[in-house]
């Protein structure tokens, strides 16, 4: 027994996050599209999962020409998901579970069709002309429209759209239906913090905030760098390097400032989509005095290959890398990442949901990982992802990851009366809820072994680190809380390794395999107590 109490730290130090993708969970009313009330009917099995906090994908009125990414509206919820009363019950019901909830604000773009936009570009002099990032065009050596700089858009071609009507481009980072918004000006600052403060006041836990690192450009808009490391077939995007299109230090002062209100609010968290390096993710931590983002997304582990020496070495930079007053995040899924079982195959899968859900810091688990969904082939004429159908054929589309839950065997997986929007996994008449529940050696019965033991082993969730082992195809690394020392091996390969010397005389805690052995079998995690 023993081991240092837990009290000392915050629900989301302590938690884990499970992101939900709302067009893809439950659909309640069969249209083939995911929907609040079916989100609430699915709470039950969120809760036994074992997870502490549940991370909506946007909710927001949208024309959803980035499937919800495109906000037309702060303070509502999209039709297609319900009401604010259905949100509201939502809410309540996650609340009597001991769940939390986080929405997904997305303060960087707005939707063309955000009534602010039709406003910003309805003539030159309009007030919230500024709201949005407006400039001339240049002219080309033969005289020719050019935009006003070489800065690309996240989803390919020119990041700025020319717009007849008033004789401007504007700046997209993304689509050109997702114009960016100018933080610059106070009164979009302040129209944007007061959305904020509209679903904290309503009760929201927190906030994932999307692509936080662009909110601020550059002053005077320079030209970015050209990066000498793209050639064609890999993302446009990538042919420049971001330099002055992201991560300004006034993003660190409004970060700071969201930070802020979020304080105000009590134990509130907020979780930054950033992807950068360690170095200047670390930044997004802020300062003891004006803290940022309590966990600015650190997405190494699904940056990474899938190999024990890179992983040791990536965990052991990126906690060197955080302030003392940082705290760890790790995940390994999402809405835009391929499969983790696709990309690394089932077996290792479940090795590296031990890996995601014993390391220190808080884990964000996207739904559908838990049941070890893989590669879902997805038939030119059902693509629906904007950033496939501007980039076909160089594996930039997220629709494998985006299909709907699997549920039950019963027609559409029981995910809706319908047909699904997006088709689902082809395995799914063995490969849902219900089959994997009924299953001891399934995927679902792991994850919530695994969630079970990182509850009751306060060691898992906010003991220390340590790395015992990386080498060929182990990982291993100890977890000390108190007198509770645990350890956890990981065989990242198929062939069997030899435990390292402290596991010997160690009590077996829990195995990704039935069974024991003298040895770690191929594709085998164990976590030992010492
Ligand atoms: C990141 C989101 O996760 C992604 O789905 C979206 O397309 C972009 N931001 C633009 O909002």
């Amino acid at each position: 027994m023993g081991g240092t109490s837990d009290k000392r730290h915050p629900w989301w130090e302590r938690g884990v996050v499970y992101q939900v993708y709302p067009r893809s969970f439950q659909d309640s009313d069969g249209d083939g599209v995911g929907d609040l009330a079916g989100i609430e009917a699915r709470l039950d099995y969120i809760a036994a999962l074992g997870v502490d906090a549940v991370w909506l994908s946007p909710i927001f009125p949208s024309p959803m020409a980035d499937f919800g990414y495109d906000v037309a509206d702060y303070c509502d919820v999209e039709p297609l998901f319900g009401t604010l009363e259905d949100f509201d019950r939502l809410l309540a019901a996650a609340h009597a579970r001991g769940l939390k909830l986080l929405l997904d604000f997305v303060p960087n773009h707005s939707s063309d069709q955000h009534p602010w936009f039709a406003e910003s570009r309805s003539c030159r002099d309009n007030p919230k002309r500024d709201w949005y990032i407006w400039r001339d065009a240049i002219a080309g050596p033969d005289g020719e429209r050019l935009p006003p700089n070489n800065w690309i858009s996240d989803f390919g071609g020119s990041a700025w759209e020319w717009d007849e009507a008033t004789g401007q481009f504007y700046l997209h980072a993304f689509l050109a239906q997702q114009p960016d918004l100018n933080w610059r000006s106070a009164e979009l600052k302040a129209a944007m913090l007061g959305a904020m403060r509209f679903w904290f006041e309503r009760g929201v836990d927190g906030f994932r905030i999307d692509v936080l690192w662009h909110i601020v450009k550059a002053q005077g808009l320079p030209d970015n760098p050209p990066n000498p490391a793209w050639a064609p077939g890999v993302n446009e995007r990538d042919r420049v390097l971001q330099l002055h299109s992201t991560d300004q230090p006034e993003a660190h002062a409004i970060s700071a400032e969201m930070r802020a209100l979020a304080d105000g609010y009590g134990e509130r968290l907020l979780v930054g989509e950033i992807f950068l390096p360690n170095d200047r993710l670390a930044r997004w931590h802020g300062t003891p005095e004006a803290p940022q983002v309590h966990l600015p997304f650190n997405f190494c582990l699904i940056e990474n290959s899938w190999d024990a020496e890179v992983i040791g070495k990536l965990i052991a930079d990126y906690e060197a890398s955080l302030p003392l007053w940082g705290w760890p995040n790790w995940v390994l899924g999402s809405h835009d990442a391929p499969r983790i079982a696709a990309r690394i195959g089932e077996a290792q899968a479940r090795v590296a949901m031990m890996l995601l859900l014993t390391l220190r810091g808080t884990p964000t688990l996207y739904q559908g990982d838990e049941l070890a969904i893989g590669a879902v082939p997805i038939p030119p004429e059902k693509v629906r992802d904007p950033r496939e159908l501007r980039q076909p054929g160089i594996g930039l589309g997220r629709d494998p990851s985006r299909t709907p839950m699997p549920w039950d065997g019963s027609p559409n997986a029981g995910f809706s009366l319908a047909e699904p929007w997006l088709p689902l996994n082809p395995d799914w008449p063995a490969r849902n809820v219900a089959a994997q529940e009924a299953e001891p050696g399934s995927m679902l019965t792991l994850t919530r072994a695994l969630l079970r033991l990182r509850r009751a082993e306060p060691a898992l969730a906010v003991g220390n680190y340590r790395q015992v082992a990386c080498e060929g195809a182990l990982l291993a690394y100890g977890r000390r809380s108190g007198d509770t020392h645990l350890l956890v091996t990981l065989n990242l390969g198929a062939e069997p390794v030899a435990l390292p010397d402290q596991a010997l005389g160690g009590q077996r805690l829990l195995s990704t395999l039935a069974g024991e052995a003298h040895e770690l079998r191929g594709n085998e995690g164990v976590v030992f107590r010492l």
